[in-house]
């Protein structure tokens, strides 16, 4: 195929370069790209496209497809086809619902540790989130009690930020004024840093959720997955949950978003009542 023309306007895809482009993304994320993103798609292609000097869609498929070069360009790539739209406690009944959780836990069970997976955490606000909660809660225990966060994302470049923890002053908004002035320092040009203390306590890693057979992570008491189904077909959706459901520990919870996946039960799985959330806990004996 000719390379297409550039000019200051962008090459339109054709239909079988948007099929092709879709089919890639759906099969390597999981993400439907509908007809209405198409200059979403053409955009982002664009843009990338220039910054390496590639002068046609199918010149730039072929490189994805090229061997080590090729996954390097795709994980730059799937950082600017995924929505990273994130915030600090971006939906708060499902944290309350966690602390009561995580407190019950520590208090009614005597546990001396919880362990915590934010699945699709883009630039690490939701997992902070979470360690900002737990810090709060081991602190008000009588006893010494500990908590792990694995903090997991498709996006490298999503998780580098994740791990850096600098964040411009106005995203802190939502935060309880107490929880900033206890896990944010000042850092240069009106930006805040968590505290490494805080930090410490969640480690980021790059985990597909379409590899989750594959993902060394199990045992959890609590799976928070928020804003990340939603990208996905109904059957994907359920079989996701499905596999987050099985690293579950006995009597671990799981927090999805409100409305994000429907028809989905297991027999294992108890579906609970807490004010505009939609989490399961999983029941110890099946
Ligand atoms: C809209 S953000 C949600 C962030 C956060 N959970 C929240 O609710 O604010 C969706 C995240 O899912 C990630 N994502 C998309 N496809 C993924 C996949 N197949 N595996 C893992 N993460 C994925 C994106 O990189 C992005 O960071």
């Amino acid at each position: 195929m000719p390379a297409e023309r550039w000019s200051l306007q962008k090459a339109e895809l054709n239909d079988e370069q948007f099929a092709r482009w879709r089919s890639l993304l759906e099969d390597r994320t999981g993400m439907q790209l509908t007809i209405e993103r198409k200059t979403f798609l053409e955009t982002s292609l664009n843009i990338r496209m220039r910054e390496i000097g590639c002068t046609s869609y199918d010149t730039y498929y072929e490189k994805l497809m090229s061997g080590l070069a090729g996954e390097v360009e795709w994980a730059t790539l799937v950082d600017r086809l995924t929505v990273q739209e994130t915030s600090f406690f971006r939906h708060p009944s499902s944290y309350e619902l966690v602390r009561n959780y995580c407190s019950s836990l520590y208090q009614e069970q005597g546990r001396k540790h919880i362990e915590l997976w934010s699945v699709g955490c883009a630039t690490g606000e939701e997992a902070y989130s979470l360690a900002m909660v737990m810090e709060d809660l081991v602190s008000e225990q009588e006893e010494k009690r500990y908590y792990g966060i694995t903090a997991t994302d498709i996006s490298l470049p999503a998780l580098a930020k994740a791990r850096e923890g600098i964040y411009n002053a106005r995203k802190l908004d939502r935060i309880e004024q107490r929880y900033v002035q206890l896990y944010f320092e000042n850092h240069e040009r009106g930006r805040c840093r968590v505290v490494p203390r805080l930090k410490d306590r969640v480690c980021f890693a790059r985990i597909n959720v379409l590899d989750l057979r594959q993902a060394p992570v199990q045992n959890v008491d609590l799976v928070f997955c928020q804003n990340l189904l939603i990208y996905f077909q109904s059957q994907r959706k359920k079989d996701i949950v499905s596999h987050l459901a099985d690293r579950l520990a006995p009597g671990g919870m799981m927090v999805l978003g409100v409305g994000e996946v429907i028809d989905w039960q297991r027999p294992d799985m108890k579906r609970i009542q807490y004010k505009d959330t939609l989490a399961f806990i999983k029941r110890n004996h099946s």
